[in-house]
């Protein structure tokens, strides 16, 4: 049974636990004719009619009808810096959670502040994580000259957390986790993973990146927010960008203690460097859990019917929690099943690393998942030719 969301949903699973999130990377660009729309602009804002945009994971169910209200009448005051939205989106999360704004840094999604610390930490050595994960942004400190170590990959594709403890040497300054991790899926057990936490936290940074966590079946008890509380040296990253449905306006946010919120934004703008219309639709979606609870069912009612279309074409998936489903092609090649599912409108995503026979589909909109199952028969077909 899944947890609904409320403000309680996500603090009881966390209480009860203080008691006792690529390879992944960017999005395969696509032709801008399957991918997009043109509005009155003339500029392209989104899918096209009758494409099937399965490739990242986001909720199109969203902005809600609140947020777009209050994305217009910001939008309509857009000649301005952002100025008292801002205080109120700090205040929302602080109080969710039972901290101060000084343990939150905003930016432009959650990748600005994964960013920031990715480059703040490889200053001090290594950056350690699971052999598949969005490491997009951990990247991006390779290129200013950090390094990463990655653990080896599983055969279940989970997450072998005492592999990852024993690869904690000195020269590790922070290990990653993305839980629930993309593209698998998959979630780490709660206690395994704040046991983890806690143990690895001793010896070096951890970051937990949740951009899912609300999607998971218990997202209170699956966030490890309550560690920063509790004073360990972890970091927890969120984003407005999937469950709430606001993708393209731009906002997320980290968790950390002060001092560690700090080092943080020593690399990074601050937190008035913010879009006028995003913070005003994050505040507007925080709380309404109308609307995020619709998306949750929409999203797993998704879910169903690809896990579904895949049992029934004979393929299996990782189990997933979460917004996505990575499939196993067995023999097929995943950029080759990528471009014949292009080919029937559906955009998914191509090969992870040397993950050749694994296959990423977004839950997206009933009728574009249904376009997946459709279209999957007769591309296993055409490759079987
Ligand atoms: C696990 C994970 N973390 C972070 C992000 C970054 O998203 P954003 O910058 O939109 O918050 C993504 C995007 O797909 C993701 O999958």
């Amino acid at each position: 049974m899944t947890a609904q969301l409320s403000r309680r949903g996500f603090l009881s699973g966390s209480a009860v636990v203080a008691g006792a999130l690529a390879g992944a990377g960017a999005v395969v660009p696509v032709s801008r004719a399957l991918a997009a729309s043109t509005m009155g602009s003339g500029l392209a804002y989104g899918p096209a009619p009758g494409v099937a945009k399965l490739n990242a994971n986001e909720n199109p169910y969203g902005p809600s009808k609140k947020a777009l209200e209050a994305m217009f009448e910001a939008s309509s005051k857009g000649a301005y810096y952002v100025g008292d939205s801002v205080p109120r989106l700090l205040d929302m999360i602080s109080e969710r959670y039972g901290i101060s704004p000084e343990y939150l840094s905003l930016s432009s999604g959650s990748s600005g502040v994964l960013t920031y610390l990715a480059v703040a930490k490889s200053k001090q050595g290594k950056i350690l994580g699971p052999d598949l994960f969005w490491d997009t942004t951990t990247k991006a400190a390779l290129r200013q000259g950090g390094e990463m170590k990655r653990i080896a990959r599983t055969k279940d594709l989970s997450i072998d957390l005492d592999a990852l403890y024993a690869a904690i040497t000195p020269d590790v300054s922070m290990v990653q986790i993305c839980n629930p991790n993309n593209p698998t899926g998959m979630v780490i057990p709660a206690d395994e993973l704040r046991k983890f936490c806690i143990k690895a936290s001793k010896k070096c940074t951890v970051l937990v990146d949740e951009a899912y966590n609300e999607i998971t079946d218990d997202p209170g008890a699956n966030s490890m927010v309550s560690l920063v509380k509790e004073g360990y040296d972890v970091y927890v990253a969120r984003t407005f960008s999937k469950i709430y449905g606001l993708a393209g306006m731009r906002v997320g946010y980290m968790i950390a203690s002060p001092e560690n919120t700090q080092l943080l934004q020593t690399y990074g703008l601050g937190n008035y460097a913010m879009n006028q219309a995003g913070v005003a639709a994050a505040v507007e979606t925080y709380d309404d859990f109308e609307f995020l609870n619709y998306s949750k069912a929409k999203i797993q009612e998704a879910r169903g019917i690809i896990l579904d279309a895949v049992k029934k074409n004979g393929l299996k998936a990782a189990p997933s929690e979460t917004s996505f489903v990575f499939v196993d092609l067995g023999k097929l090649n995943a950029e080759k099943f990528r471009q014949e599912m292009a080919s029937h409108q559906v955009l998914i995503r191509g090969i992870y690393q040397d993950y050749t026979h694994w296959s990423r589909v977004s839950c997206g909109l009933i009728p574009d998942v249904k376009q997946y199952a459709a279209a999957l028969p007769k591309v296993l077909e055409a490759m079987k030719a």
